[in-house]
């Protein structure tokens, strides 16, 4: 059996989904839709796909889709997300959704609400995890290397200068909220995934100079407190291309804990493991491990693999990988960071998600 699936809006990220599809045998790439029509013939030949220019024409068609992945951008990178997954999903199709999973946190409550009251997947593209470096990590935890978790540090963003800096930017850009709406999705997903979830939040967030004499709204730069369920403290530091980023470049993550510390470079290259000395003994050398790929975009075939693989092999929703609700997770604890920064660096809890009910022929 393979998972049909329809792919709504052909710009760089729709391509990118539909080039994993097709290297992935269990998947079938059978429609392409994009508002656009040239974009839409094209993926169309290119994929060997049926091509059509509204999702409502894609969903009334005999086309027989189980999946529609919605690839748009809007405001934030999010804007429109919301309707074309909430018209796929009141279809009664599964949803895989680019991040972030919407720019609004209303509307994002909704898309999870209804998924799960209608049993359906929804799932979303917190990519960043599905590495080597990543795997490794979860090892060595599950393994007991790491011992009882201290501290998690990310550095995430995008390396650039004030003389690198291009303006203002298209319309998407030109809000106070963009950068953190449309990218803390990605560092919130690595922390919750290793850390767990978290209880309280304080931010700070700027822009330099450069971006203020151009009257750029952007907030590039956010410094982000937290403190996790378990007890640990972390920290993130994101910025939108304002610095260049040093040792780890611009992706690292670090996670300390009380026998052992990993740090992951480049999201995809390099993992780094400490193990804690023994009383009196030396420190053991570090244990490096070189992947050898330094291709960002293995990311979105190994994430989307997981996802038409979980969708094969119907798992329990609450176990479905990168869901909805933990999407729902990072853009609550970027509306927490938005409230921190609006109340001059406030304590602020997130609000909690909506509980997991469990599926009971799986429990028991
Ligand atoms: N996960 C990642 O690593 C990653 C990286 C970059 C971008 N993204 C996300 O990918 C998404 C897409 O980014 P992009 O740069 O390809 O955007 P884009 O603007 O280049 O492409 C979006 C396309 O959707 C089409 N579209 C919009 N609304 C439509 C509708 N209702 N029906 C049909 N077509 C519609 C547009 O015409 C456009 O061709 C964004 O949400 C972004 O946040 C994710």
């Amino acid at each position: 059996m393979t998972i049909r699936i329809g792919i709504v809006g052909m710009g760089g990220i729709g391509n990118q989904h539909a080039r994993c599809y097709m290297n992935n045998p269990g998947a079938e790439l059978v429609a392409v839709c994009d508002v656009v029509k040239e974009k839409a013939d094209e993926a169309a030949e290119k994929y060997g796909a049926r091509a059509f220019y509204s999702l409502k024409e894609m969903l009334a068609s005999d086309i027989g889709l189980d999946v529609v992945d919605v690839t748009t951008s809007g405001f934030e990178n999010g804007s429109w997300h919301y309707e074309p997954a909430m018209e796929a999903l009141q279809a009664g199709k599964h949803v895989f959704v680019e991040k972030p999973i919407s720019n609004d946190i209303r509307e994002a409550r909704e898309m999870v609400q209804y998924a799960y009251k209608n049993d359906l997947y929804l799932a979303c593209n917190l990519n960043h995890y599905f590495t080597e470096p990543a795997d490794r990590a979860k090892q060595l935890i599950a393994d007991g290397k790491i011992g009882q978790p201290v501290y998690l540090l990310q550095k995430m963003g995008f390396n650039g200068s004030e003389m690198t800096y291009g303006g203002v930017g298209s319309p998407r850009w030109q809000r106070p909220y963009s950068h953190l709406k449309a990218f803390l999705a990605h560092p919130f997903s690595i922390m919750r995934y290793f850390g767990g979830e978290i209880t309280h939040i304080q931010a700070f967030c700027d822009r330099p100079g450069v971006r203020k004499s151009a009257d750029d709204l952007m907030l590039s730069v956010a410094g982000v407190n937290m403190r996790f369920e378990n007890g640990s403290v972390g920290y993130i530091l994101s910025q939108r291309g304002d610095a260049n980023f040093g040792l780890g470049g611009w992706w690292s993550f670090e996670m300390a804990g009380t026998k052992g510390t990993f740090c992951i470079e480049n999201c995809v290259e390099k993992l780094t493991y400490w193990a804690g000395a023994q009383a009196g003994q030396p420190q053991p050398e570090p244990e490096v491990f070189n992947t050898g790929i330094t291709d960002f975009s293995s990311t979105f075939q190994n994430r989307l693999d997981a996802f038409i693989e979980d969708i094969t092999n119907n798992v329990p929703k609450e176990h479905l990988r990168s869901s909805g609700r933990d999407a729902l997770a990072t853009l609550e604890y970027t509306y927490a960071v938005i409230n921190s920064y609006e109340e001059g660096g406030a304590l602020v809890r997130p609000e909690p998600l909506p509980n997991l009910h469990g599926s009971v022929g799986y429990i028991w």
